[in-house]
């Protein structure tokens, strides 16, 4: 499986592109216009001098990495892909629409995959002839440095395509980990009542957010708090995330804390408004 192509070159998207062509694949990212091409390029080319900088690569290394990055904003010229990865915005419609005119574009054999968070794999597979073909390859920000891809098998997921992709990820240098399509996989169903435990605990005054925070990093050796990872995920995106879990399962233990919702309502999204549980 050698022709890679990416769809969306946003924040995930540029990352999967990177790490394609870092560890040897000719990789097609394909964009809805010229500009957020170009932005998606300069970003990679940013990391990659990052790794220049640092002395883990030389120019010439990351020249090479940048070639082998076909940017497009054609999506008809991507016919003979082996393997398509769609990281375009987080929305059903989009996503199964984009999905139905891929699997007409497409050679028959080619494989499509979703970087989604949260949708579906199986309504997403369900817009395509092939959803044997259709899985989810869901990368962790920033794809550069996270080793995990959770891979999905929607319910129609064929033991080859998840072969072929698992051996895919490990070829990208990456670790999967197999995980059957309910709401949240496993990364969000675990990750996000944490995070929402947290904004509860801040919320009845448990603690300080730096309390929680502390305690969480201290004593259970996460990396960062709760709050702290919230604030970087995106208020709005945990917020969305919990509501997934709430209506898929009908439970209500998903319910969203009510400060969330109060802060997404405020515009208070986290690190990319300057304001969360933090101010930045
Ligand atoms: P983003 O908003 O940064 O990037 C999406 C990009 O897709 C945009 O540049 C947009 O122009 C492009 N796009 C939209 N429709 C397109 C189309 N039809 N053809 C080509 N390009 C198109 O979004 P982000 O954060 O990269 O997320 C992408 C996906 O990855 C979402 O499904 C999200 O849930 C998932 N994800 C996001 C993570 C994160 O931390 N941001 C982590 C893991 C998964």
């Amino acid at each position: 499986m050698e022709n890679i192509v990416v769809i969306g070159g946003g924040t995930m998207g540029n990352g999967i592109a990177h790490t394609a062509a870092a560890t040897g694949f000719e990789v097609t990212l394909v964009e809805v216009a010229q500009e957020l091409l170009d932005r998606a390029l300069s970003t990679v080319s940013k990391n990659l001098q990052r790794g220049v900088d640092k002395g883990k690569m030389t120019a010439s290394e990351r020249d090479a990495i940048l070639s082998r990055i076909r940017p497009t904003i054609d999506m008809q010229s991507i016919g003979n892909a082996d393997i398509v990865i769609e990281a375009i915005m987080e929305n059903l419609e989009a996503k199964t629409q984009l999905f139905a005119r891929l699997d007409a574009i497409t050679k028959p054999e080619c494989i499509l995959a979703s970087n989604t968070s949260s949708i579906s794999i199986t309504k997403i597979a369900a817009a395509t002839r092939r959803p044997e073909k259709v899985i989810g390859m869901h990368f962790m920000n920033p794809v550069p440095v996270m080793t995990l891809v959770e891979v999905i098998r929607g319910i129609a997921t064929s033991d080859e395509t998840y072969q072929r992709v698992e051996d895919l990820s490990k070829r990208m240098g990456k670790t999967p980990i197999e995980v059957n399509d309910y709401p949240g996989f496993i990364s969000n169903r675990v990750l996000m009542p944490m995070i929402n435990e947290a904004i509860f605990a801040l919320y009845e005054g448990v603690a300080t957010r730096e309390s929680i925070d502390g305690v969480m990093k201290l004593g259970m050796n996460h990396p960062m708090g709760p709050l702290t990872l919230a604030d970087f995920i995106g208020l709005d995106v945990c917020l969305a995330i919990l509501r997934v879990l709430e209506s898929g399962f009908g439970d209500p233990k998903y319910r969203p804390c009510p400060l969330l919702v109060k802060m997404v309502d405020a515009g208070w999204l986290g690190r990319k408004s300057g304001r969360g549980f933090y101010r930045y």
